[in-house]
């Protein structure tokens, strides 16, 4: 198995050119069983995920094909991805497939809205809590779809095809937002989704539907209409830029100090989490090129804060952002609304130094002024890179494994990372 080893102490300094998201690309891979036209994905990122969800696809029946890299592109550039699902050969997402990756569960709207039945493993829990489905569910019930749990399977059917309704959603799901829009898109008639998530991924999953012929408006708002059409056609869409890779690079330069160009990013995709950068002590500034964050000299203030759904601070960086707030001056406050169990990387940052008490969902961290290298791994994807930006800073060398949890949501971050200074390699095997 892969490790990643990191010997502390350099600032970075230079340019990071950000990926296509991880959690739009995955969405919008989905929305490829729509439509039995081709789906073409621009700026599509080389991740563990994404490579997972092709083999899910293919599963039933979507041909996927890459473009070849043209002489003189970059290196870190995205793939350009052709996606096609010209009929659906299975309807059956099963348990060895659904259980290494959540998101496939949304399988379960395309197929059921083209072919009016599927049969989709439920996924389990999951290192960072129990994560149900019930929501997603529920908003395919209220579009007329019959659901019954068999044998570990949601078995979800609609014989004559979904009907539009009105959903409204108890509690702000990603996930349940992206399957209420892709089933609307292909039933009769119009549905109204309310308290629907506003994170960009769901724009931009809707901007790509809507491209496809889909007829979908709001999204990015709370209130979502969408007027179903009888058909989708294919489509060009590039991902969007990836906020949260963007935001980890940019709380791990406000760690080691220097300057660093985020490139092809916007700030309003992260905003809170640049403001509160700017709180513990970052500069930030953006033009067209992209995001910069800097931090010379001054240290790292504290700052509290609590996860919320966009465009509130992401859960996806609360654990970045309590690895920056080790090396604090003074106590910062983090909480957690939306996962209950996404404190993993407490015990294993305790491996490198730092001080955190956990009280309930909120973890109290108080900063040193040191800490020092260790080997360490975690059990999830955003836990693991936590520590990395601890490491950054450690003294000596700390030895991250499992690296496979960072290969499945960070392109190339050794290389991206190195490039900028840092003193990290991959030790394969
Ligand atoms: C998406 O997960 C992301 N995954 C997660 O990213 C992200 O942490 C999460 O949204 C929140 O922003 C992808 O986009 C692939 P939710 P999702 O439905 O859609 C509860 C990462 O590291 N809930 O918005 O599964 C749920 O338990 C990951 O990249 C129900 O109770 O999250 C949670 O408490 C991890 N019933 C809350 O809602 C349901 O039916 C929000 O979850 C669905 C969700």
């Amino acid at each position: 198995m892969d490790r990643i080893q990191i010997r502390g102490g350099a600032k970075l300094q230079g340019v990071i050119p950000v990926s296509g998201a991880k959690n739009a690309a995955l969405p919008l891979m989905i929305a490829s069983l729509l439509t039995d036209q081709t789906l073409t994905l621009e700026n599509l990122p080389r991740l563990a995920d994404v490579s997972q969800l092709v083999r899910i696809l293919g599963n039933h029946g979507v041909d996927y094909s890459v473009d070849g890299k043209r002489l003189g592109e970059e290196a870190m550039a995205g793939q350009t991805a052709h996606l096609r699902a010209s009929a659906i050969v299975d309807t059956t997402a099963p348990y060895d497939l659904v259980s290494r990756m959540r998101a496939s569960f949304w399988v379960v709207a395309p197929l059921l809205a083209r072919m009016g039945e599927a049969r989709v493993s439920l996924p389990g829990g999951c290192a960072i809590g129990t994560r149900p489905v019930d929501l997603l569910l529920m908003a395919l019930e209220k579009l007329g779809a019959e659901i019954a749990i068999e044998n570990g399977y949601v078995v979800a059917r609609a014989p004559k095809g979904l009907c539009g309704g009105e959903i409204v959603f108890p509690k702000v799901t990603v996930g349940g937002t992206h399957v209420a829009m892709m089933a609307a898109a292909l039933a009769h008639g119009s549905t109204l989704i309310s308290n629907a998530a506003r994170e960009p991924e769901v724009k931009d999953l809707a901007d790509c539907l809507n491209k496809m012929g889909a007829r979908i408006k709001g999204a990015g708002s709370s209130t979502i209409e969408i007027v179903g059409v009888a058909r989708l056609d294919g489509a060009r869409h590039r991902v969007l830029p990836d906020r949260i890779e963007a935001g980890t690079y940019a709380t791990a330069v406000a760690m080691t100090g220097g300057d660093i160009l985020l490139e092809g990013v916007q700030p309003d995709l992260f905003q809170e989490a640049l403001d509160v950068l700017s709180q513990a002590g970052a500069h930030v500034s953006s033009d067209n090129r992209g995001v910069r964050v800097t931090r010379n000299g001054s240290g790292i203030a504290p700052v509290d804060i609590s996860t919320a759904p966009f465009p509130g601070f992401p859960t996806d960086l609360q654990a970045q952002f309590m690895a920056l707030m080790t090396r604090a001056r003074g106590v910062s406050r983090i909480t957690e609304t939306i996962f209950e169990n996404r404190f993993m990387h407490v015990q294993e940052l305790a491996r490198l130094g730092a001080r955190i008490k956990l009280e309930g969902d909120t973890a109290i961290v108080e900063g040193v002024d040191r800490l020092a290298g260790a080997p360490v791994m975690a059990t999830d994807l955003r836990a693991s890179v936590s520590l990395v930006i601890a490491a950054l800073a450690a003294e000596g060398e700390t030895t991250v494994n499992r690296v496979y949890h960072l290969d499945r949501g960070f392109e190339r971050l050794e290389h991206k990372l190195a490039a900028c200074g840092a003193d990290i390699e991959r030790i394969s095997g």
